[in-house]
Formats: structure tokens, C-alpha cells, sequence
């Protein structure tokens, strides 16, 4: 769905269907002209999320649908995105294919302002419209191909433009992980790195093969890719800004295309779904993509370490140890714990080649956080207060939350025990699993203050939530990093 912006003065062109925003409490207000049977209101009170479709009476709408933000002083840009996204979800349902999206002066001021409550407003209508797909051979095609906003006010179109370019970012994120493993392995994710390379002048990509792994003396990456036929990949890319820069960011994803656990299977009940194993690494891409709409004055670069994880004759062995690019040995306990794997050397690569001020990385590392934190909230890792701050806000702001975990020492001297440095897991097992990733993760950076982003739990839907999608990929984590990089 394409979604623009038309200064309101006043007027409304004819239009099949506008949404307009209500309060709890208060009478909406309508466009010019536009006027509805008194029984409308009567039954309609403004509360959050609650929905009102009515034929207008006078005006050049055909239909007013009126959706409710709940009580005035509440209203935030998650309660805006989400009635957005009800908005466009029900416009496509009465099959309208253009809707507008009408916002008076007095609505636009809430929700942090005109500027932002554009951006909620595009951001819960694009994304609450989308679904995937892309596994069917002739998909019904949708309703809804249109919408814009209309509004008074300069701040509020730049709201919009901002907001569209955060949710295609996340769309495309969510195409990705929604990608079967045979549709979206890691050579298929290379090529799209590329692709976003080709498409902006300030987006370069560089992607190293295993030939160049091995040169790098990568022995945790190969050694997952180890027992797959598909060639693990090794993408680079990076964001230069128009001006001076201002720092180097480096974000890092998990791009495990498929993991099926290795020699030590995961159970086959729902394996379908570890395609969704590279989110990290779709947060990433979904950045760089919003990226190339945005200006942020940072030199960034995304680093997505890609691989199966499968069993054949070559694979990686419980007890194998392998040198990692750092140089330390890993005893590979456990090879269903390979993101951490993948990652250390990836880590590894950017602390050196890199030497970036920030690294964060993003992976669906471990089932614990999905215990523990279920699958609203992101697990968030950092070594800074500073830094875990700062993404604690940019969370806050977008709607994908995060809470902070701790760093324990006591794992860290768990898996320094054994034949090698360090193995991949803490044994025998000690709880805290997504604590005990982190930790194992932390030995392979040095020098930037780091973050990291535990999705296991919040990079897939199990069912339709809100504007986060039907069940399958959420694209979290791509606007949160590009909220961080505009925060900053
Ligand atoms: N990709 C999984 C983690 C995961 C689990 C993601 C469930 C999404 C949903 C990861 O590679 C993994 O298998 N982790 C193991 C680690 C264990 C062997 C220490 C886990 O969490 O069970
Ligand atoms: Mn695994
Ligand atoms: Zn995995």
C-alpha cells in the first residue's frame, strides 16, 4: 500500500472512506463538509481501539470510519500506530481502495506533536496492512492500494515521510524472515544486501565467502556452516552520510537462514518455523533499507554473519573444538547453540576490522529469553549505562520494547572451564541461558561500548498482534535501530 501526504485547507476531495481519530469524551472532528447521522455518535465514545463505521449524511465522503484513541491526556504514538493500523486493516476488510486518513490540529498535537504523530499515523497504517504472501502461486491481491493523510501543517508531512520510510524498512525485514528456508538461504540474503546497495548512492556492500572466512581464520563461522551444502556468506555494509560524520555504528544480525540444531536436532514439532533464525540479521537489512530514505549523520555499517545450521557428514560434532578469527578455542558442546558461534567471529571482525564507537548486535539467541520475557519484549544487554539508555528511549519511542539484563560474571567463568578456552555453553546448565549467550558473546568484543538485543521472543508472531502482523515475522528491531541513530 502507497502511503502520502495532502496539506488539509480546509477541504476534502471525494473520497470512498476517511478515518478519523476520536477521543474518548470529546466529538471528533470531520473535514469540511463532511457530516453524520446524530445516532452515530450516540454509541460511539472515543474509547481506545473501538471502531465506528457510518455512511456520512453530507460531504465528500462516502463513509466516516471512526477510530477511538481512548482518553486525550493517553494518547502516545503506540496508541496512534495501532489505531492506524485498525484503520487500514478495516478500509481493506469493506474493500475501499483509497482511504484518507484525516487529522485536525488539535488531535495532531498529541502523541509528542504534529511531527510525530504524522509518523505514527503512516507507520500503524502501512504496517497494519501488510501480509505476506510471497509462498503463494497466485495471492488474492488487496483492496486497499491507497491511502494518505490529510492534515494542516509542514512538521506533520515530514512526520509522515519519516514514518513510511521506518515501516517499509520493517516490511521489508518481515519479507525476509517470512521467506521459507529454501526461498531465503545465505546466498539469497547476500543478493539482498546487495540490492539495497545498488538502490542508494550511499549504501556500499562487500561480501566476504567462505574462501575469505577461512584467509580471516573464521573457525566458528565455517564450523556451523560446516554441515550445510549452502555456502555460508559473510555480509558488509555500510552507510555514509551526506555530511560529516559524527561517530561509526555498527549493528550486527544473526543471519542463521535455517537452524535445525545441528547434530544435536531440535525436535522436528515447529522446526518449520527456525527459518525466522536470521531476524537479526533482517533488523539489519530493514535498517539499512529505512536508512536509505533517512539522513543520520553517523558512518554506519551492518555486519550479518550467514549460514545454515544443518547435519550432514561434515558437521560440526558435540566436543569438536574450532578456532575462532580471535584466536581463542571453542569446545562446540552443544551444536544448537551456534548463533553465539557465528556471532563471536562476526564480533570479532567488526571490533578489528571495524573499530566502530558502538556495536550493537541483534539475534534470536535462545529460547530462555522467550521464557523469561516472552514475546513483547526484546531482552537488552549492554555494556554502558549510556548506551542501554539510550535504546531504552529509542524502545520507548517506537514501540518495540526492550528490558535490561544483566552481565554475570559466574557464567563467563563457567564456560572457561573445559579442554578449550571456552565452550559454548554453560555445563552443567546453570539457568539463565539467554545470560549465559550473552556472556559467551561478550568474550569477542573489545574496545566499543556494546549492546545486545536477545529476539528470540518478540522477532516472530505465534498470532496476529496489533501492527506487528499476522503470525510469522514482526521485523523487529529494524526501526528501533534507526530510532537510536536519529536519537543520538
Ligand atoms: N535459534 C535458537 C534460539 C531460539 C529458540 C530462537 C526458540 C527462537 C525460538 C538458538 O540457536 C538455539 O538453538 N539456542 C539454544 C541454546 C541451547 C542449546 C544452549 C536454546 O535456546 O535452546
Ligand atoms: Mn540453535
Ligand atoms: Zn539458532
Amino acid at each position: 500500500m502507497k502511503f502520502t501526504h495532502k496539506n488539509y485547507s480546509g477541504k476534502l476531495s471525494r473520497t470512498a472512506l476517511v478515518v478519523v481519530f476520536a477521543c474518548e469524551g470529546a466529538r471528533p472532528k470531520l473535514p469540511g463538509g463532511v457530516k453524520l447521522p446524530a445516532a452515530a455518535l450516540e454509541d460511539f465514545k472515543g474509547a481506545a481501539q473501538k471502531l465506528r463505521l457510518c455512511d456520512a449524511t453530507a460531504g465528500n465522503a462516502r463513509r466516516v470510519l471512526l477510530v477511538g484513541l481512548g482518553p486525550r491526556e493517553q494518547v502516545d504514538g503506540e496508541i496512534v500506530r495501532r489505531a492506524a493500523a485498525r484503520g487500514a486493516k478495516k478500509a481493506d476488510a469493506i474493500s475501499v481502495a483509497n482511504a484518507v486518513f484525516f487529522v485536525d490540529t488539535s488531535c495532531a498535537k498529541l502523541a509528542g506533536g504534529e511531527e510525530a504523530f504524522g509518523c505514527a499515523v503512516a507507520e500503524g497504517a502501512v504496517m497494519g496492512h501488510y501480509r505476506y504472501d510471497g509462498g503463494k502461486s497466485a495471492p488474492k491481491a488487496r483492496k486497499l492500494k491507497q491511502a494518505c493523510s490529510l492534515s494542516p501543517g509542514t512538521a506533520f508531512k515530514r512526520g509522515v515521510a519519516r514514518g513510511v520510510a521506518l515501516a517499509e524498512g520493517n516490511l521489508f525485514a518481515r519479507d525476509l524472515q517470512n521467506k521459507a528456508g529454501n526461498q531465503m538461504t545465505p546466498t539469497k540474503l547476500a543478493a539482498e544486501a546487495r540490492g539495497l546497495a545498488r538502490r542508494s548512492p550511499r549504501i556500499s556492500c562487500k561480501v566476504i565467502e567462505e574462501a575469505g572466512m577461512k584467509k580471516l581464520g573464521m573457525g566458528l563461522l565455517l564450523g556451523v556452516s560446516a554441515g550445510s551444502s549452502e555456502p555460508a556468506k559473510l555480509i558488509h555494509l555500510v552507510y555514509k552520510p551526506k555530511g560529516k560524520s559524527r561517530g561509526r555504528v555498527a549493528f550486527v544480525g544473526k543471519g542463521l537462514t535455517f537452524d535445525a540444531g545441528g547434530i544435536s536436532l531440535k525436535p522436528s514439532r515447529g522446526m518449520e518455523e527456525m527459518r525466522y533464525d536470521m531476524s537479526g540479521s533482517a533488523a539489519v537489512l530493514g535498517a539499512f533499507h529505512a536508512l536509505a530514505r533517512l539522513d543520520v549523520p553517523f558512518e554506519v555499517h551492518g555486519i550479518v554473519p550467514s549460514s545454515e545450521n544443518l547435519a550432514d557428514g561434515l558437521a560440526t560434532k558435540p566436543g569438536d573444538v574450532h578456532t575462532s578469527m580471535k584466536g581463542t578455542t571453542v569446545e562446540v558442546i552443544n551444536t544448537d547453540a551456534e548463533g553465539r558461534l557465528i556471532l563471536a567471529d562476526a564480533l570479532h571482525y567488526t571490533c578489528s576490522k571495524v573499530k566502530p564507537d558502538t556495536i550493537i548486535d541483534l539475534a534470536t539467541l535462545t529460547g530462555a529469553v522467550v521464557m523469561g520475557l516472552g514475546h513483547e519484549i526484546s531482552g537488552l544487554y549492554s555494556t554502558t549505562d549510556e548506551l542501554r539508555d539510550a535504546l531504552s528511549a529509542a524502545a520507548d519511542a517506537c514501540g518495540e520494547r526492550v528490558w535490561p539484563m544483566p552481565h554475570i560474571e559466574a557464567f563467563v567463568d563457567n564456560l572457561k572451564e573445559g579442554p578449550a578456552d571456552l565452550r559454548n555453553i554453560c555445563t552443567p546448565n546453570m539457568g539463565g541461558g539467554s545470560i549465559a549467550g550473552a556472556a559467551f558473546l561478550s568474550q569477542f568484543v573489545e574496545g566499543p561500548a556494546w549492546a545486545h538485543l536477545d529476539i528470540a521472543g518478540t522477532a516472530w508472531n505465534q498470532k496476529a498482534r496489533d501492527y506487528t502482523g499476522g503470525k510469522g515475522g514482526t521485523g523487529v528491531g529494524a526501526r528501533l535501530l534507526v530510532q537510536y541513530l536519529q536519537d543520538l
